[in-house]
């Protein structure tokens, strides 16, 4: 067997703690990049932990698939995410994070899949399509990420929001926190019935720009 590898790596405004919620937020998927996929499921999650069977399609080659996933976070500076995807297919992505300040991190994406030597051919191609998937995928998450930094620094909590402009109190001083603290799971909006995934609400939408 040969393997099939790829690696791309940016950098970003924010705690890597912000990168690392933003891979266990299941619900992004099917909103956030909703170009890419339609449905998901979480069959069990635990903290820092979850199996997550996927529906996507891939650039460059247009191919619709699914793939079952479990993701994990090995340490805290490396997420590690193994899919199981069709024809017997392993994905072996790992996710490495590295703080670069207290503003700043950076994530490098390294790709893996083990094949039959002969298909070393497709090594170009595979490069492809993961580096256009990991850029297309951080130019969504970018400004999701730095917004959630932005906030949490004023006081944001989830399902409850900004504390000082819903009690009309003063802005809190957003350099006194420096870090984010990590929470897995991240709490979602429950399943409509439990157990029926999240779907797609929509597949084209007005990019407003941020
Ligand atoms: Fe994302």
């Amino acid at each position: 067997m040969a393997t099939l590898r790829s690696e791309c790596s940016l950098e970003m405004d924010c705690p890597k703690e912000v990168v690392i919620w933003n891979y266990y937020d299941h619900e992004h998927v099917v909103g956030t990049h909703y170009k890419h996929y339609n449905f998901l499921r979480i069959l069990a999650e635990k903290e820092g932990w979850c199996l997550v069977e996927r529906f996507y399609k891939l650039p460059i080659i247009q191919l619709r698939t699914s793939s079952l996933g479990f993701m994990f976070l090995e340490n805290p500076n490396l997420i590690r995410s193994i899919q199981y995807g069709k024809l017997g297919i392993i994905f072996d992505q790992e996710i490495h994070l590295q703080d670069l300040g207290p503003d700043r991190c950076k994530v490098t994406s390294i790709y893996k899949m083990k094949v039959w030597g002969i298909f070393m051919i497709f090594q170009g191609l595979f490069q492809k399509v993961t580096t256009k998937w990991f850029m297309n995928t951080w130019d969504e998450d970018a400004p999701m990420r730095i917004r959630r930094w932005k906030v949490w620094k004023l006081g944001f909590r989830n399902f409850e929001g900004i504390e000082y402009i819903n009690h009309r109190t003063t802005k809190p001083d957003e350099s006194a926190r420096s870090s984010y603290p990590l929470q897995l799971p991240v709490p979602k909006t429950p399943e409509r019935p439990p157990g029926s995934g999240y779907r797609r609400l929509f597949s084209k939408s007005v990019e407003v720009g941020y």
